[in-house]
């Protein structure tokens, strides 16, 4: 595991930025895995404010709401659209997110893998994590070889989604999510952390057992990950690298 420590947002989330650009332009059909959340907004406003182009480019969403319509506007698919989908050359077609509201839940969740599969798997994922290590919907207790498919939010996840959705109450319950085993199958994958609030968690992903009950420890097992964190986030680890 990589460690980058920086001095503010700005900073992180150029790298991040560089990092996927890079690989557009040495693979300009290259496969992104992409999250959503606070922590990837300035990456998503870098890339659109590039002169790259996308127009090959194929994404994979790590999640979305069961139930959300997807013009509702904290749906994951309303997300990409106003971050990254309106904003840059990217063919629709090559654009997939989980279907929330799909009739058959467990037959989309198996679309969705064969359609990554097809697409010859994730070169490169970017990844946050919740407060109790959930990365993607992937709460604690998510076994490793876990697919895609359809979960229960944590009470915790659905406290810190609060702010999006103006009460706990209105909050879905429910989320399609790629599992741990999709997840681990990126090739190449990027974490984003910001704040005070994430050091605990990332402390615990460096510092415990690996095990199910903090799912991002599972990271510590995949061949090719980087940690991009600021100052806050970083905590005492932030000493160490730097
Ligand atoms: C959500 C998403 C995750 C995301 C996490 C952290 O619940 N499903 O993919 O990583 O929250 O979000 P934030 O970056 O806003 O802290």
């Amino acid at each position: 595991m990589r460690v980058e420590v920086f001095e503010n947002y700005a900073a992180l989330s150029g790298r991040a930025a560089a990092i996927a650009l890079d690989l557009i332009r040495r693979k300009p059909d290259a496969v992104l895995g992409l999250p959503t959340g606070s922590s990837p907004e300035g990456f998503y406003d870098l890339l659109s404010r590039s002169n790259t182009s996308f127009r090959h480019v194929r994404t994979f969403n790590l999640d979305e709401y069961v139930g959300l319509p997807r013009e509702h506007p904290e749906s994951y698919h309303s997300f990409m659209s106003k971050r990254l989908l309106d904003r840059v050359d990217l063919e629709p077609a090559n654009v997939h997110i989980p279907d929330g509201m799909a009739a058959d839940p467990e037959a989309e969740c198996r679309r969705y893998e064969e359609a990554l599969r097809q697409a010859g798997g994730m070169d490169l994922l970017v990844l946050g994590v919740g407060h109790n290590g959930h990365i993607g919907f992937n709460e604690p207790g998510t076994p490793w070889d876990s697919r895609t498919r359809r979960v229960k939010l944590a009470g915790r996840t659905i406290k810190a989604n609060a702010r999006f959705f103006g009460s706990e109450e209105a909050v879905p319950r429910e989320a399609l999510t790629m599992g741990i085993g999709t997840i681990m199958e990126a090739r190449s994958i990027i974490l984003l952390a910001t704040g005070e609030s994430k050091a605990d968690i990332i402390r615990r992903t460096f510092e415990e057992e690996p095990g199910i009950n903090v799912p991002s420890t599972v990271l510590r097992n995949h061949p090719d990950v980087t940690f991009l964190l600021d100052r806050a986030a970083a905590g005492r680890l932030g000493q160490l690298v730097s």
